[in-house]
C-alpha cells in the first residue's frame, strides 16, 4: 500500500492506565490481568474503506511512564489522530491528559483529532464518576473532542471509542482532500488499493 494511504494514530496516557490492554482487547479480543508496562512501542494495523479508497490505519502503543517521555514524542510525529487514555479510578490521570494533548499539539499541530477514553470503567464507582463529570464535560467542550468510558477488561465501549476516532480522522482527512484526490493536508495524492487485515507489528514508525 502506498504511504499516502497510511495514517498514524497514537495511544497516549499515563503509565498503567490501560493503553496496551485497550489495544489488545480491541484487536486481539484478549485481556491480560498481568499486562506489563510497555517499553518498546508497537503498532496494530486496521484497514478501512473511505469514499471508495482503502486506508490503512496504524495504531501506535506508547509507553506512559515518565522516563520514556522524551522517546515517546518521536512516535507522535506525523500522527493524524490520538486516543488519550486515563484511569477512572485515579482522576489525576485525567488531569495529565491535558499535558499529553499539549505535547501532542506541539509536535503534530493544533488541529490533531483526538478522543478520550476513561478506562477501567468496570472498577469505577458512581459517586466519583459523577463528581468528575463536569470537569470532563468542560474540557471536552473546550477541545471539541469526544469522551467514552471504556473497559479493556470487559470490552465495554471499545468499538464505540475506536469507531468515533476513526470516523473523526477520516472526516478530517476527506475534508482536506480536494476533488482531484490531492490531500491538501499532506500535499499528496491518495491512491486506491485493496487490503483487509489486522495484525500486530513491532518496530519504529
Ligand atoms: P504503560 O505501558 O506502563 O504505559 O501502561 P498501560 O497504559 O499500557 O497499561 P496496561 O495496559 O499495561 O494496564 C495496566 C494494568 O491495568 C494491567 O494490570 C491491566 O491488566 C490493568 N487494566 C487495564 N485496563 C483495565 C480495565 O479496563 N479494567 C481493569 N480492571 N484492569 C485494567
Ligand atoms: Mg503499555
Amino acid at each position: 500500500m502506498s504511504d499516502d494511504n497510511v495514517l498514524k494514530i497514537v495511544i497516549l496516557g499515563e503509565g498503567r492506565v490501560g493503553k496496551t490492554s485497550i489495544l489488545s482487547k480491541y484487536f486481539k479480543k484478549k485481556f491480560n490481568e498481568g499486562q506489563e508496562s510497555t517499553v518498546n512501542p508497537s503498532f496494530y494495523e486496521k484497514t478501512v474503506n473511505s469514499k471508495g479508497k482503502s486506508i490503512q490505519l496504524k495504531f501506535w502503543d506508547t509507553a506512559g511512564q515518565e522516563q520514556f517521555d522524551a522517546i515517546s514524542t518521536i512516535y507522535y510525529q506525523n500522527s493524524v489522530g490520538a486516543l488519550l487514555v486515563y484511569d477512572v479510578t485515579i482522576f489525576e490521570t485525567f488531569k495529565k491528559v491535558e499535558k499529553w494533548v499539549n505535547t501532542l499539539k506541539e509536535v503534530v499541530g493544533k488541529d490533531i483529532t483526538f478522543v478520550i477514553a476513561g478506562n477501567k470503567f468496570d472498577l469505577s464507582d458512581k459517586n466519583s464518576l459523577s463528581q468528575n463529570s463536569s470537569a470532563i464535560d468542560s474540557y471536552c467542550a473546550k477541545e471539541n473532542c469526544k469522551h467514552f468510558y471504556t473497559s479493556a477488561k470487559t470490552g465495554f465501549n471499545l468499538d464505540e471509542a475506536f469507531e468515533s476516532l476513526i470516523n473523526s480522522v477520516l472526516t478530517k482527512i476527506n475534508s482536506s482532500t480536494d476533488s482531484s484526490g490531492v490531500n491538501k493536508r499532506r500535499g499528496k495524492k491518495l491512491e486506491i488499493s485493496e487490503q483487509k487485515k489486522e495484525k500486530e507489528k513491532k518496530g519504529c514508525c
